[in-house]
């Protein structure tokens, strides 16, 4: 069959006629090719394997091209990239590899187009696309990754356990493209995980925490978790996802398993937001339940402190796995410590409680919400709704609160240096009191947030310090 139409770029084109002129075979090869059959819109990455010099077609196609593009050759792998609009193609010589023990990083010969194949990840990845005239679209599916795709189903094109022994980051590929697409992985790759999960420790962190973000940018990424437990990868990547597994119970009291509940969490919270980090905020907000969990006969299980727990192991978890250490780690930790706030607050809403939340929140109040939101998996369709209402209403009190007395972003209405030139001070211990008593007034209600009020509250407890005003 020739799929012509998945070929319509104008760029291959010019790489087919830049493969004739060479005499080199070429083909289109993995994701775009895959992607086209999955309808699932325009690439910008294009691969283009050659039976010959992917180097050498790479240069002849940037000269053919009017803008002739800067050609990026890396000589140890044999592989040349240029920038054609906005599409990135790689070309590369169809190469046979072979793997050491303690690298991904094979060991590499020329081959054919098949040997190319057989070396790829998954059936559905080795789709190839014909680029020369003789066969422009013809399709090669050696190992029916078109049936595969059909019947939703992720299976390697050797034996698994030779795909993932060979690359271990493959065995995130598999479950993050199960996530992503939706689809099931066959039962002997998923045996071969298990037995090669603890490879995964070859493979850097970043490559690691780029597949855990896609399956977090996915609808339903509790796909991905629940393969990543199964196999036992969960274990060395996120160990304290996996400590909150399991139901104990003592004396006829039980507590719910928080690691399924923490999935349920994370997949509520997708359809509401496709910010990366309140998706990493809702993964991670139990975590300081495990190491907090206590039973005692009076009141049961309870986790006490789990959330400043939890907001400190975010810090050492963002460490490990290398993430950014910067405000967006600061932005989750921030969640996992408010995560109860809201709730606790919904029982009774007073409007000090809410100008507190607002306070400490901050611009991040209304990511808070969605994340208590997303935190109520009760089955109970009474309890669910009721719930939800009382969130709806500690959202109506925010604004409320919000456009009266404005303590999202506070800045006090009298500066520490007009107590200091009031009271002819130098800087003290007074001031800081004085500032204190005067954010404590405004956010219990007794005052409004105006720079009137709190000038005479000033007077007052300077007066009360024993301080005497500065004429
Ligand atoms: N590939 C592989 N093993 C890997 C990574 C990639 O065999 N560990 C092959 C697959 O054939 C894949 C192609 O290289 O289709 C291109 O890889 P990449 O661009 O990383 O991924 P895509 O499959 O294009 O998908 P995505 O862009 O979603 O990562």
């Amino acid at each position: 069959m020739r799929y012509k139409n998945a070929l319509q770029h104008s760029i291959f084109k010019i790489i087919s006629q830049s493969a004739d002129a060479l005499c080199i075979e070429a083909y289109v090869i993995g994701g775009f090719v895959r992607d086209y059959f999955l309808e699932r819109g325009d690439a910008k990455d294009i691969d283009v394997v050659a039976i010959g010099s992917g180097i050498e077609l790479a240069q002849h196609v940037a000269n053919s091209l009017p803008n002739k593009p800067k050609v990026q050759i890396f000589k140890t792998y044999g592989t040349a990239m240029l920038k054609f609009d906005d599409i990135e193609i790689e070309f590369v010589g169809a190469r046979k590899e072979s793997y050491t023990e303690d690298s991904r990083n094979p060991v590499v010969e020329n081959g054919t187009l098949e040997d190319d194949q057989n070396r790829r990840d998954f059936t559905m990845n080795a789709l190839a696309l014909g680029l020369n005239n003789s066969n422009f679209g013809e399709l090669l599916d050696p190992f029916q990754g078109i049936e595969d795709l059909e019947n939703k189903l992720i299976k390697t094109p050797l034996n698994p356990d030779i795909t993932y022994s060979d690359d271990p980051l493959r065995m995130m590929r598999a479950i993050r493209f199960a996530t992503q697409l939706n689809f099931k992985i066959e039962e002997a790759s998923l045996e071969a995980i298990s037995k090669n999960k603890n490879r995964i420790k070859i493979i850097t962190k970043e490559r690691i925490v780029t597949e855990l973000n896609k399956i977090l940018e996915s609808d339903k990424p509790s796909i991905g978790f629940i393969h990543l437990e199964k196999t036992g990868l969960l274990e060395y990547i996120l160990p304290e996802l996996t400590a909150l597994k399991g139901i104990d119970e003592k004396e006829g009291q039980r507590h719910k398993d928080n690691f399924y509940h923490t999935l349920e969490v994370v997949d509520n919270i997708c359809q509401t937001t496709d910010n990366l980090w309140l998706r990493w905020a809702a993964l991670l907000h139990d975590i300081g339940k495990a190491p907090t969990k206590r039973f005692s006969k009076k009141v049961g299980w309870t986790f006490h402190g789990h959330e400043f727990v939890g907001s400190k192991m975010v810090y050492k978890l963002f460490k490990r796995l290398k993430m950014p250490l910067n405000e967006k780690m600061k932005f989750v930790q921030k969640m996992v410590f408010m995560s109860s706030r809201p709730i606790v607050l919904a029982s009774d809403v007073t409007d000090s409680a809410v100008r507190r939340l607002v306070f400490d929140a901050g611009d991040y109040v209304d990511d808070l919400m969605t994340l208590c939101e997303a935190d109520i998996t009760t089955k109970n369709p009474r309890k669910f709704q009721k719930y939800h209402n009382n969130f709806k209403i500690v959202r109506d009190k925010i604004v409320e609160v919000e456009e009266r007395d404005q303590v999202r972003n506070f800045q006090p209405p009298v500066s520490g240096e007009e107590i200091m030139k009031t009271f002819n001070l130098k800087p003290s211990r007074e001031i800081g009191v004085i500032k204190e008593a005067i954010k404590e007034a405004i956010l219990e209600g007794e005052i409004p947030n105006e720079y009137e009020a709190a000038f005479e509250l000033m007077l007052e407890k300077g007066k009360a310090l024993g301080l005497t005003i500065d004429n």
